[in-house]
């Protein structure tokens, strides 16, 4: 199995974050309070936007027309 690490913090996976997206987490904060991923260091919120973004989820438009995600990041944490 090819494992690529998305937050290495907490050891989340790919894969780990494309199942809680289909489960219905469309912003970094959403995958921060399923799998914590991107409440230590933060340097793979990006990865997880960009993960977010090849998804299709409907709701990610708004979730770009809001707050930064940096501000999502802090209430998360
Ligand atoms: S790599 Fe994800 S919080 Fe540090």
């Amino acid at each position: 199995m090819n494992r690529v690490y998305v937050c290495s913090c907490f050891g989340i996976t790919e894969q780990q974050v494309k199942k809680h997206a289909e489960d219905g987490a469309c912003t970094p904060r959403q995958i921060a309070s399923a799998c914590k991923a991107g409440t230590d260091c933060g340097s793979c919120v990006r990865r997880i936007q960009a993960l977010l973004g090849r998804g299709a989820c409907p709701r990610r438009e708004l979730a770009d027309q809001g707050k930064p995600m940096l501000t999502d990041l802090a209430d998360a944490a």
